[in-house]
């Protein structure tokens, strides 16, 4: 089933986004690619402002608030790594927390040291997303949590049964999940493992100076900073990336303008079989971005200066100044903010009976 989410940017929504409403180049036609007049003043506008939004203190889902048992013990469970068959590796292992949430990798190494295929996205600001994976095959991170410690290449751990055993043999964690789950008759359960793991998940949030900003501090950010903000919005980027996460609410696909370079990621096609998909990503959130490269679903970039050109090019059939790309380069560095160092500070983990 093609995703619901998909919302068409076709060429109308990017043309009118643009400025002219000239239509963007032909498809291959990469050398007429356009150009954007540089911005003429640094005064973030009220309606450029409302194409974004500040961080909440947390992203509990509607109608539902993690008590403090369940978030403890999924920071203890997020750094575990006996829920790995080799002992050796844990969420922390490709997402870690001091290190804004990726591994800095091209794509990451797993159980026996296997190479996965994809890129590990940042799980900071991840969980209010639309939904989890670059090709958002998982509509939470409840759901996700339950993925990796049965992957053969990430923790490869052979079935839930045997994570479960693990757990009931430890003093600590049969203590720990009856408190978080007090109204459960079997609360250790493998649905609960992703439940803990997903209210741990939902307070990682990276508040920074765009915050402030954005909340009235008008000298949160420079000059430059705030002309990166309004080319950024001129060019159109916003027309996939907005919203208080500056990205994660849309499906698109890569190459909308002109067709995306050779990649060995055909993005939600490799899920759904459906022509439409093909090159279909989930819009990545740009909080952090300037943390958390290599870059694009298969880390082929490494240079932040260069996705933002390419973006330019094939999302919007723009050619940018190095002058442009410079002070959208300066804006997306607004967005690094501060990692929550109390909230996700390593606990001490179990060292219970049957590890
Ligand atoms: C071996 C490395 C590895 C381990 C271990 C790992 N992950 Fe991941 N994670 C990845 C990769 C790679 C992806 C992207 C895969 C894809 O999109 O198909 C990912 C995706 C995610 C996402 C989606 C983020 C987004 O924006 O879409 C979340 C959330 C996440 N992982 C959380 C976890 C949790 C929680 C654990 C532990 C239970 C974990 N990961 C263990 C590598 C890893
Ligand atoms: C039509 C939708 C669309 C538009 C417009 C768009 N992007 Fe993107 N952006 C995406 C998608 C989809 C990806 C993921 C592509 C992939 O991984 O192959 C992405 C990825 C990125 C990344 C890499 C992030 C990461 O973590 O790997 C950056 C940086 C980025 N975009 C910046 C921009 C900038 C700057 C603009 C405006 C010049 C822009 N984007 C316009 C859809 C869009």
């Amino acid at each position: 089933m093609r995703a619901k989410f998909l919302i068409p940017v076709g060429a109308a929504v990017v043309a009118a986004a643009c400025g002219g409403g000239a239509k963007p180049a032909a498809q291959g036609a990469v050398s007429a690619a356009k150009t954007l007049p540089p911005v003429e003043s640094s005064v973030v506008t009220p309606a450029e402002r409302s194409l974004f939004g500040a961080l909440p203190a947390r992203m509990d889902a509607p109608g539902e608030t993690a008590t403090g048992a369940q978030i403890a013990l999924g920071r203890t469970l997020y750094y575990e790594t006996v829920l790995s068959e080799g002992h050796d590796v844990s969420c922390n292992s490709c997402h870690a927390l001091n290190g804004y949430g990726a591994d800095g990798r091209r794509v990451s190494f797993g159980h026996k040291g296997q190479l996965g295929s994809r890129n590990a996205p940042t799980v900071y600001n991840a969980a209010a997303q639309v939904a989890q994976f670059w090709d958002g095959r998982s509509p939470s991170v409840e759901a996700q949590a339950k993925g990796p410690i049965l992957n053969p290449a990430e923790m490869g751990m052979p079935d839930s049964a045997a994570v479960l055993a693990h757990l009931r043999g430890s003093p600590q964690y049969r203590a720990e999940f009856a408190a978080a789950f007090p109204d459960e008759r079997d609360p250790i359960s493998y649905d609960n493992v992703g439940r803990a793991i997903g209210a741990f998940e939902r307070g990682l949030v990276t508040p920074s100076r765009w915050d402030r900003f954005l909340q009235g501090d008008s000298s949160a950010i420079t000059e430059q900073e705030r002309r990166g903000a309004k080319t950024f919005v001129a060019a159109g980027c916003t027309a996939c990336h907005s919203g208080t996460y500056v990205g994660g609410q849309v499906m698109q696909k890569a190459g909308l303008v002109h067709p995306w370079p050779a990649s060995a990621d055909s993005g939600r096609y490799a899920v759904t079989r459906q022509p439409a998909d093909l090159m279909v990503f989930k819009v990545p959130t740009l909080r952090n971005v300037e943390m958390t490269g290599p870059y694009f679903s298969d880390g082929s970039v490494a240079s932040l200066d260069t996705p933002i050109a390419m973006m330019g090019r094939y999302q919007l059939g723009l050619q940018f100044t190095p002058a442009q790309i410079g002070d959208i380069h300066a804006w997306l560095r607004t967005l690094t903010g501060e990692i929550p160092v109390t909230y996700v500070a390593n606990p001490p983990l179990p060292a219970g009976t049957g590890f």
